[in-house]
């Protein structure tokens, strides 16, 4: 699957000079047809339907000054947003998608708000392995001791992109989480606590331990207070970055979802190996993730791995979406052993079931 991706046959020469220009005007683009969405221009264009709208229509509303429209409009068109039928401009396919797709809206959001600004720190973030761009939010190591606190939007952004990502997948894995009867069950990377919370509600036996930094463990907290479920969890607040500390044992189940790709792979090896020591006899580890090779559509594959230098520039300076051999290698090195691995999970998530080896 992975060889047939992104292959270079598939262009021409002339083509490829008119991608690669819309590399080098990427930035451009982006701006304009944000603002074009943002400030309502693709809606108005939308409501007009087949019918379109002028320039002079459109200024006319006062929304917009003659300039703006030309401006960003005219970015529009050479970008497929919007087409020119006898000086009317109307809404092309990918202006449909801009206004309607959730997923869409999310990245946009996702990259303007958090990423855009701290992006420009790549070169920088990438050559101390430090995410040098995050300067742009707020004065963290990494983004994860900031994220009750980023500044809004891009606070609403951060949790709608990483929320829309495991929400869609939740409540597709509720049976792989009971199917081995877990009595004690461990979510590290607990975040708000969703997880958690539907765990709980869906089993009344199982004992919850939450594992995450003590400001993200109080979000989690409250989450569970409003459940009604708050006595039947352990909240445990670790910096999983402390290698020598060890995590609470006698896991039936540890659960980890979107977590391991906040770490840099040496720290992932150093937290298998403690996953490994925190299970008990019978224990199994459930990893939740999004692997650019397990996609089966290139546009999951694409948005994964340019998600990863958001992970270099804002987040830890050294992690990324990884492929899935790299997660399996550093468990297997921890006294793990792949047992299954379930794909096309909610948007674009894989399931990896690991034992004792
Ligand atoms: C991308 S979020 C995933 C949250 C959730 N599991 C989900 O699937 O939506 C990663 C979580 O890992 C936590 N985290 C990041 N670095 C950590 C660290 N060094 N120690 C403990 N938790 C950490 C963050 O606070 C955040 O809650």
């Amino acid at each position: 699957m992975q060889d047939k991706k992104f292959s270079p046959e598939r262009q021409t020469a002339f083509a490829a000079r008119f991608e690669a220009q819309k590399i080098a005007f990427g930035p451009v683009v982006f701006q304009c047809v944000r603002y074009a969405w943002k400030r309502g221009m693709l809606k108005a264009l939308s409501d007009a339907g087949d019918v379109g709208l002028s320039l002079a229509d459109l200024s006319a509303t006062g929304s917009w000054s003659e300039y703006a429209l030309k401006l960003v409009l005219e970015t529009c068109l050479s970008a497929g947003v919007v087409y020119l039928r006898d000086g009317k401009y109307l809404l092309d396919k990918t202006g449909y998608i801009l206004l309607s797709d959730a997923i869409t809206q999310i990245n946009l959001d996702f990259i303007g708000d958090v990423c855009y600004r701290g992006l420009a720190d790549l070169d920088q973030s990438l050559d101390q392995q430090k995410p040098v761009g995050l300067a742009q939010l707020g004065d963290w190591p990494t983004i994860y001791q900031g994220l009750d606190r980023l500044p809004e939007p891009a606070k609403r952004s951060w949790f709608a992109f990483d929320h829309y990502y495991s929400d869609t997948s939740f409540p597709d894995i509720l049976p792989d989480v009971f199917a081995t009867q877990p009595r004690t069950l461990m979510d590290i990377g607990a975040n708000t606590g969703k997880f958690s919370r539907a765990a709980l509600a869906a089993n009344a036996e199982v004992k919850l331990h939450l594992v995450d930094l003590p400001q993200q463990l109080a979000v989690a907290e409250q989450t569970l207070i409003d459940a009604g479920t708050r006595e039947r969890a352990q909240l445990h607040p670790y910096d999983l970055l402390q290698k020598e500390k060890a995590l609470p044992a006698d896991m039936d189940l540890v659960w980890m979802s979107q977590f391991l790709s906040c770490f840099s792979e040496d720290a992932i090896a150093s937290i298998f190996k403690r996953v490994a020591a925190a299970l008990s006899e019978r224990g199994q580890v459930l990893v939740l993730d999004t692997f650019w090779d397990r996609q089966r559509y290139d546009i999951a594959s694409y948005c994964l791995i340019n998600t990863s230098p958001y992970f270099t520039a804002l987040a830890s300076g050294n992690s990324k979406v990884y492929e899935s051999a790299d997660y399996i290698r550093l468990a297997e090195a921890a006294g793990l052993k792949l047992v299954t691995v379930r794909d096309d999970i909610g948007y674009c998530h894989s399931l990896m079931r690991f034992a004792r080896a």
